[in-house]
């Protein structure tokens, strides 16, 4: 039987689907390895800062010194909102998901932007350096407003990730603290063609601009099977609350073919790289913290869904804990995830943008054909 979509096998969800060559990122999911621009990311969690991760990131290679101080200062010059922007986190109403806020303050900043309708590489790069400066200012201004409190002004003397938690808490926090807070930003950096990933490169395939793209990526990270799995896996653990609660808890939702959230991965067949990390730096702040257990329920929870299900743990579970022994608010992992996938999004946007083709797949058509139109009066 004819059929209006070519002859091509159909796989749901693209599983295995190559879609786009690209030299950022990518991931061995038989081998639980990520590796940002040749680097891997073992390597970055253990050297780097997330200001050089960035620049590599954008630009393919590691900075110098005299490009990082460049890089470094371009950041801090763009760090503070225009009032345009921080009056659209201002108005947002009482209770307002933070996802939603960002995106839309993501989108309005183009309103303001210096290089707003110029397409060019650098007028694009520069929109990434600002869009990069930007995220943890919106954080901050949307969590200090919603508490009541004036929005602080970005400390020049700060790294991003040390600036981050100032901009949110009114405090800088002690260097162990923002050592892992960086290092988890390094780990979100980027992940090759994931969902958020590749929508931000689907809007850029039409010619789009760089603020479009990272307004439609936030909204696809908000999602519970992608980055908001992070604030979903805290809420599990605040519910399982005790150690000696979590194996009954995990194996009901499994016999209730429930998922676990923070488990599981399209690309992984074994550890994430990032979880590594995560597990041992949640460790070490839970103990520092006094709130061991949550690492103690987390081990439980591995081993049940690793015996039962054969999954592992993915980016979202460490990340987790280790944001609330920060004393970070539930709802902000996804946004913090925000704060640091940009700078992926923004090196995708820039590398799509350099040799373009509109991404427009097709779909297997399975509704009804050769149907009849009838007149309103007659179909009842
Ligand atoms: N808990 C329980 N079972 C799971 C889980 C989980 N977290 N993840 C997958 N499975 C099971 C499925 O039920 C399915 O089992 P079945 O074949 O018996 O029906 C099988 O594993 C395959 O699952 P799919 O949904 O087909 O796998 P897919 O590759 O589409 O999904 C995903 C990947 C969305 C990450 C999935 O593992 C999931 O929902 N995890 C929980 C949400 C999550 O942690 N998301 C964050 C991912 S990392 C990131 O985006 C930053």
């Amino acid at each position: 039987m004819p059929t209006a979509t070519p002859d091509s096998a159909f796989t749901k969800g693209l599983e295995g689907v190559v879609a786009t060559e690209s030299a950022v990122c990518t991931v061995f999911g038989d081998e639980g390895r990520l590796v940002y621009r040749g680097y891997d990311i073992h390597d970055l969690a253990d050297h780097s800062t997330f200001e050089e991760t960035a620049y590599l990131l954008l630009n393919g290679d590691l900075p110098t010194r005299a490009q990082l101080k460049t890089f470094t200062a371009q950041i801090k010059a763009s760090q503070k909102l225009d009032r345009v922007v921080l009056r659209i986190i201002k108005d947002a109403p009482a209770g307002a998901n933070p996802m939603h806020v960002l995106r839309t303050a993501v989108s309005a900043a183009v309103f303001v932007d210096p290089d707003r309708g110029d397409d060019s590489r650098a007028a694009e790069y520069r929109k990434a350096v600002r869009l990069i400066a930007q995220l943890p200012t919106m954080l901050g201004a949307f969590q200090r407003l919603r508490s009541g409190q004036k929005p602080l002004t970005p400390r020049r003397g700060l790294s991003l990730a040390a600036n981050t938690l100032y901009l949110l808490t009114g405090e800088i926090p002690e260097p162990e603290v923002v050592r892992a807070f960086d290092v988890a930003l390094i780990l979100h950096a980027d992940h090759e063609l994931n969902a958020s990933t590749f929508a931000a490169r689907v809007i850029a395939a039409t010619l789009a601009d760089m603020h479009g793209a990272v307004t439609g990526a936030i909204a696809a990270l908000a999602g519970p099977l992608h980055g908001g799995a992070n604030t979903e896996a805290m809420k599990m653990l605040l519910d399982i609350k005790t150690p000696d609660r979590a194996e009954s808890w995990v194996r009901e939702r499994l016999a209730r073919k429930e998922r676990i959230m923070a488990f599981g991965h399209r690309v992984y067949r074994t550890e994430d790289p990032r979880a590594s990390h995560l597990r041992r730096m949640s460790e070490e702040l839970g103990r520092k913290f006094g709130q061991s257990h949550w690492f103690a329920i987390q081990r439980i929870i591995e081993d049940v869904v690793k015996r039962e299900k054969g999954l592992y743990c993915n980016v979202d579970f460490y990340s987790a804990t280790l944001y609330y022994v920060m004393g970070i608010p539930l709802d902000l992992y996804t946004p913090i995830f925000v704060a640091s996938r940009v700078s992926g999004w923004c090196a995708h946007v820039l590398e799509q943008h350099a040799d373009n083709r509109l991404i427009r797949p097709r779909a297997e058509y399975v509704g009804p054909l050769n149907r009849r139109w009838t007149p309103l009066r007659k179909r009842g």
